[in-house]
């Protein structure tokens, strides 16, 4: 009964449908996570499988380090093990139709965890963020750091976002143009490479690497004495990518201050570069909670009744509008980081070294 009330108090829900802890706990549940290259999957899974624990499951976790057939055998190892419900988070949103129609032809509910799972019918909640939000925070924070509503600019820009295959990277894009075009169009900002459709910016596989590259390829076809001065990153790995080419390239000494850059998921090495001035914004968004909807959502269904949601509109996979609960995201910067992240129990002062 802790662990329900714990689940309760995460999820605000009232609690007279599904009670989390007295129902049909026991049976396995798959969570299929897609790597641990990155810390903020990994705490994810850790956090769910805690939780799944304390309600009397047993978790079967599997990272696919972003190949999509090993997910598609991982999903297909768990429905064989007797499986009674998935909480998935998809390397390719679009790659898992068919896996998933075996899962519903054992009846097995699936939860599409953070990323939403495309095109089929299989999947019945969705757990998330405001992900067009996220977006927003960071286009915000873009307008903020270069004074964009007075200054008359014209300052630089680049663009970058997340892995095509994953349908948060339109949403993040969506909501930060949503803040920027206005001043693309006023010509306050300027993208001196041209680049500013989603098919000319994503980056394969969230990859820093990859971003790495493309950075250094902008810098040195269009930035010669002028600099660059922002740059819309998605996530933090991908920032730190960008922040690699950045520094390779002079900038962050002398005459040529780093640009201002966003980032997602206050992932401890960012973190660390937020205290230092070098990145100079994350999203933050805590996986705490989202494990609690997920464990909740699961919990209910196993115990035939209806998981609480709060968005029935905004996300449809292209068969379906997929009802989902979506948490709220944190802008952070060098002014709030030590109220949400360390008094929040995220990080200590001492890991973040401030
Ligand atoms: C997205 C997720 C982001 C970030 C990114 C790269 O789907 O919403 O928070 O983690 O993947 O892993």
């Amino acid at each position: 009964m802790v662990a329900g009330s714990l689940l309760l108090a995460g999820c605000g829900g009232d609690g007279d449908e599904a009670e989390p802890g007295v129902s049909v706990s026991g049976g396995k549940i798959g969570l299929a996570m897609p790597t641990t290259s990155s810390s903020r999957w990994v705490n994810d899974a850790e956090n769910m499988a805690k939780q799944f624990e304390l309600l009397g499951y047993e978790p079967l976790v599997e990272f696919a380090e972003d190949n999509v057939p090993a997910q598609v055998e991982q999903i297909q190892a768990m429905i064989d093990q007797g499986a009674e419900a998935l909480v998935v988070a998809a390397v390719d949103g679009t790659a898992l139709a068919d896996v998933l129609s075996q899962a519903a032809s054992k009846d097995i509910p699936v939860i599409s965890y953070d990323r939403l799972i495309r095109d089929t019918p299989n999947i019945d909640y969705y757990a998330s963020f405001d992900n067009f939000r996220v977006g927003v925070l960071q286009g915000g924070h873009l307008v903020d750091e270069l004074g964009l509503r007075s200054a008359s600019g014209p300052f630089t820009i680049e663009l970058f976002a997340g892995d095509a295959k994953d349908n948060n990277a339109g949403f993040f894009f969506d909501g930060a143009m949503s803040v920027l075009r206005p001043y693309l169009k006023q010509g306050k900002l300027e993208i001196r490479s041209g680049q500013n459709k989603f098919a000319q910016i994503t980056t394969a596989g969230w990859n820093g690497e990859v971003a790495q590259k493309r950075m250094a390829n902008l810098l040195s076809a269009n930035y010669g004495s002028e600099n660059l001065d922002a740059v819309l990153s998605p996530y933090d790995g991908i920032s730190r990518g960008i922040l690699t080419a950045l520094q390779a390239d002079g900038y962050g000494k002398g005459g040529k201050p780093l640009p201002a850059i966003t980032g997602q998921d206050a992932e401890l090495d960012s973190v660390k570069l937020i205290v230092a001035g070098t990145q100079s914004e994350t999203v933050y968004k805590d996986s705490r909670e989202l494990a609690k909807v997920a464990v909740q959502m699961t919990d209910s269904l196993l115990a035939g009744a209806t998981p609480e949601v709060n968005d029935t509109k905004q996300y449809n996979n292209g068969v379906k509008d997929v009802p989902s609960f979506l948490l709220q995201p944190v802008n952070v910067d060098r002014s709030n980081y030590e109220t949400v992240l360390v008094d929040g129990g995220v990080y200590t002062a001492q890991e973040i070294g401030s």
